[in-house]
């Protein structure tokens, strides 16, 4: 087991774990997006910030192992404050339609917000939505302006489901989630719906049709 410090707290943890899960684990919160715990971590979002004894700068706490004697801090003023930016960059990139969102009052992104007292519509930048592009699917429908880019969706498709059906396009601010999926993967689709269940915007949805829609029930 590795011993370690997180907020004055002394916990166990096992070799290679990372702090984010431990800390959880310990019911110590830091505020997390992207991280799953199943796939590898992408630190893409920057929630998870952590100062670690010793160093000078704060590390993704989804990415970083535990190590023996490690002392960590989750809660400095400094850390809220880079958390909050992150947050609001985020959140710019989201179209808030919350009534109209079936994650509403369930969602993730939600609930970030209020904890670090953050606006669902940050007036600091403006609205940072991808241009639309074309994702081609047949059963599932993809929203860019919904969509926080924290690969959760992509990760998930090629760590637990075993496909990579989708993928990233494009770059930086254009960066979109793209479909690869060929007629042989439709079927496939309609059982996964990993992608679906894991992204945290609803920004992917199973297609209203309601032969598709009943076919997933089923
Ligand atoms: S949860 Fe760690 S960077 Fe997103």
């Amino acid at each position: 087991m590795v011993q370690l410090t997180i907020d004055n707290r002394k916990l166990e943890s096992h070799p290679g774990e990372k702090i984010l899960w431990t800390a959880l684990e310990a019911g110590i919160f830091i505020p997390h997006l992207c991280a799953l715990k199943e796939v590898e971590a992408f630190a893409g979002c920057r929630l998870c910030l952590v100062e670690i004894e010793g160093e000078k700068e704060p590390a993704a706490a989804c990415a970083r192992e535990v190590a023996p004697g490690m002392v960590v801090r989750t809660d400095s003023d400094r850390l809220k404050a880079l958390r909050r930016l992150s947050l609001e960059l985020i959140l710019a990139s989201h179209q808030a339609d919350c009534p109209a969102c079936a994650l509403h009052k369930k969602c993730q992104l939600q609930d970030l917000a209020a904890r670090l007292k953050v606006s669902l519509k940050p007036r600091r930048f403006p609205p940072l939505y991808p241009a639309a592009d074309e994702f081609e699917h047949r059963c599932i429908e993809y929203v860019p302006e919904r969509c926080v880019i924290c690969t959760r969706c992509t990760r998930a498709c090629t760590a637990i489901a075993g496909k990579g059906i989708i993928d990233l396009r494009f770059r930086g601010l254009d960066t979109v989630i793209g479909s690869l999926a060929e007629p042989e993967d439709y079927e496939f689709c309609l059982t996964c719906g990993k992608c679906v269940e894991v992204c945290p915007a609803a920004a992917l949805r199973f297609r209203s049709d309601p032969d598709v829609s009943a076919s997933h029930r089923g």
